[in-house]
């Protein structure tokens, strides 16, 4: 269902996505495949519905890379702009080097961690009937609080909130989804955390200055952010990908192909060459790829690579890699036994 409303959307896109080391040394962490396109793209996707005024993009790290997709794919959908931040100085920073983009606007920051089964309209539904507040967050329940913003409640208010707290006080996540009302009173408050030096390990944190909001009377809530994938950490990568190809509806068909069996789901970018192979289920393979005498499932495979003679599993290869295995020979007698 497509929800009428008039907020921009601001995307922190900035960062180095140092958790996603090797692949980010040569791409930022929106561009990272998987299950056929780019994080940036499956975010992008899931917010058509929310018809958003404006898109505000705030980049830095290898920023012409994201530009150059994001014009190409989505410029047509979406009224985007892109915002540089120079010095990758936090998230907090991050909105306040877009302060002039977002101008008194409702905002939706949504960060490029996270895809989200619902959608974004889901969210802002949510927070519509949220009643008054400044601010909405969207939160989840998680296993390890220590490795995210937590908000502690009183009643139906937040009445703490913490970025990675040492000892948790709470398991209640902050899910990487902020409506904000009180545009201005945040901005305000990032702009004198910034005079002020004030940072939590190093960096100006979203989750300090609406903490900060909190401390000035002004009411925060929460809404449930069901199902979510993370991108953000390798070890969960992996099963967005298989989860996303779980979800999608359309089948790709592959037309270099010869004596190969596929196993759906998969995605398979343009030009990719498959020979003599089993790929899938679950294997993503990105445009101009070419796949010999392998077997390969659970995985995702960047463009331009070349893959012969391997049995891949849960691996994730990068554009323009070689992974090249050899055949066994064997002379084996009668009653023999052999484990490799
Ligand atoms: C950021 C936020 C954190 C939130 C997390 C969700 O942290 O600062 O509060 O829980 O995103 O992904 P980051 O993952 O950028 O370190």
């Amino acid at each position: 269902m497509t929800v009428k409303n008039k907020i921009k959307v601001v995307i922190p896109a900035a960062g180095a996505g140092k958790r996603l080391f090797p692949h980010t040394f040569t791409k930022p962490k929106p561009m990272v495949y998987i299950a056929g396109k780019p994080i940036i793209g499956h975010i992008l996707d899931r917010m058509i519905d929310v018809e958003p005024e404006e898109i505000i993009m705030v980049v830095g790290y290898k920023k012409e890379q994201i530009i150059s997709y994001v014009d190409k794919n989505y410029s047509g959908i979406f009224n985007i702009r892109y915002v540089d931040q120079e010095e990758q100085l936090g998230l907090g920073h991050s909105i306040y080097v877009a302060r002039d983009e977002i101008g008194d606007s409702n905002i939706m920051i949504a960060l490029g961690d996270m895809i989200f089964k619902a959608g974004y309209s889901e969210f802002y539904k949510q927070y519509l009937t949220n009643g008054e507040c400044a601010a909405s967050i969207g939160v989840r329940e998680v296993d390890d609080p220590k490795k995210y913003g937590i908000v502690e409640l009183e009643g139906k208010y937040i009445k703490r909130l913490e970025e990675k707290p040492a000892r948790p006080s709470s398991n209640l996540g902050i899910a990487g989804v902020y409506f904000i009302k009180e545009t201005a009173v945040l901005l305000s408050i990032i702009e004198e955390m910034i005079n002020k030096n004030t940072r939590t390990r190093g960096e100006y944190q979203l989750t300090d200055a609406l903490q900060e909001m909190v401390n000035r009377g002004y009411r925060l809530k929460t809404f449930q952010v069901s199902s979510w994938y993370d991108c953000g950490h390798p070890e969960s990568l992996l099963e967005t990908n298989r989860v996303l190809l779980d979800e999608k509806e359309d089948i790709d068909h592959v037309h270099q192909i010869k004596d190969s069996v596929i196993i759906q789901p998969v995605a398979i970018g343009d030009n990719v060459t498959i020979i003599n192979s089993v790929i899938g289920p679950h294997a993503s393979i990105a445009s101009d790829s070419y796949i010999e005498s392998s077997i390969i499932s659970d995985s995702v495979i960047g463009s331009r690579s070349h893959i012969s003679k391997v049995n891949l599993q849960r691996s994730i290869v990068g554009d323009d890699a070689s992974v090249h295995g050899k055949h066994n020979s064997l002379n084996i007698g009668d009653s023999s036994s052999i484990e490799f």
